[in-house]
């Protein structure tokens, strides 16, 4: 049996305004919300039993989880404070039944991949290392931590968003994935906030612990800000990004009671919400419209998200945009990248009908 730690409790501030509401694990993503995709994830590789590190609005994530069944054990801590991650860890363990030297799994609560996380155990027992880290290339590492490793795959520094170039030493990042002896976890400090990325990991390799780094290049995206919010549904349902939680893939999703019109084309990995409903010659291409949203007639959206209840009126033109739950946008606006309008927010309509690029 394996035991595993989720961390949810941050604050999601790079998709706001849909966080205000919502913690960013518990926004729908494919369907179900994202924590989901992560939990029968670690189902299937044989974890038994998580502890979700709740911090951040831990009342959203109770309530689901007291109402759901999702064929593993799910416990939930939530500290009274943030504690940071290495903090949260640490106070989550004291919900693991296992031994002192018994593996325990640890993901961020917001990375999407094709980890093999059975493989990654295996390696890090095969091993006897104290910590395993999961690392994926990627183009530009500076908003990740960057871990190099030596011909043997040992960790030799853990280097947390560089800011000079000199630290940009190597491109493999840490992935948000690691598994911990348990008495390595046991040796955080307990009550305040500790970061597992700058205090834990600097501090264990300065004290010649074996610290393993296992390079994965499959599927890896961190679902941080709007753009790879989409991008991580739109995968999801076409099947890009696997996930047990999505049981069929196609070129987009429509939940119960969703109404597209027979004119309207849906498209691109979009996911239509329950109720929601997409009205005539509206094209929606891999977009998020969630639960209750219409998207009126005309209109085009393309890699936005449409948060809860909200309305896009009649040919609004919507590009990388995101609209706050129950936010109006008036008829013929046109949104573009980086747009974010806040829940409630009624924008006027435009009188002028803008021509379309196409
Ligand atoms: N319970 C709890 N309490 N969880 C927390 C807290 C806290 O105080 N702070 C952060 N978390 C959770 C977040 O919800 C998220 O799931 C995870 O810890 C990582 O925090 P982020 O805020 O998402 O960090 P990041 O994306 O900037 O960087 C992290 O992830 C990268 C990969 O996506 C780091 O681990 C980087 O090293 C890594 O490369
Ligand atoms: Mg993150």
């Amino acid at each position: 049996m394996t035991e595993a730690i989720l961390l949810v409790g941050g604050q999601g501030t790079r998709l706001r305004p849909l966080t205000i509401n919502t913690p960013k694990p518990m926004l729908p993503v494919a369907g179900v919300p994202f924590t989901v995709h992560q939990i029968t994830r670690a189902r299937d590789a044989g974890v038994t039993r998580i502890v979700l590190g709740t911090s951040y609005k831990a009342e959203v994530f109770r309530e689901f989880i007291d109402a759901s069944d999702l064929g593993i054990e799910v416990v939930i801590a939530t500290e009274s404070e943030p504690l940071g991650t290495g903090g949260a860890i640490r106070f989550a363990a004291e919900h693991l039944t296992g031994g002192a030297d018994d593996s325990v799994l640890v993901f961020n609560g917001d990375v999407l991949s094709g980890l093999d996380i059975r493989g990654l155990v295996d390696h890090h027992e095969r091993t006897r290392s104290d910590v395993t880290i999961y690392l994926t290339p990627v183009e530009d590492p500076r908003a990740f931590g960057l871990v190099p490793t030596d011909q043997h795959g040992r960790v030799t520094a853990f280097l947390e968003k560089p800011t000079t170039p000199e630290e940009i030493v190597t491109n493999n990042i840490n992935a948000g994935c690691y598994v911990f002896r348990r008495s390595v976890i046991d040796r955080i400090p307990a009550g305040r906030v500790v970061s597992v990325e700058r205090e834990t990991f600097p501090g264990l390799l300065a004290e010649g612990a074996l610290v393993s780094g296992v390079v994965d290049a499959g599927y890896w995206l961190d679902l941080g800000n709007p753009l790879s919010f989409v991008q991580g549904s739109r995968d999801l349902v076409l099947g890009h990004a696997p996930s047990p939680a999505v049981p069929q893939h196609g070129d987009f999703l429509a939940l119960a009671g969703a109404q597209i019109a027979e004119t309207a084309n849906v498209h691109g990995g979009s996911v239509i919400g329950r109720d929601a409903r997409v009205a005539e010659g509206a094209v929606v291409n891999g977009s998020v419209v969630f639960d209750g949203a219409s998207v009126g007639a005309g209109a085009r959206v393309r890699n936005s998200i449409v948060g809860l209840g909200a309305v896009v009126g009649e040919d609004v033109e919507l590009d990388g945009a995101v609209i706050g739950d129950g936010a109006v946008i008036g008829a013929r606006n046109e949104l573009r990248e980086g747009v974010r309008v806040w829940p409630g927010v009624h924008m006027a309509e435009c009188s002028v009908r803008f021509s379309s690029d196409g």
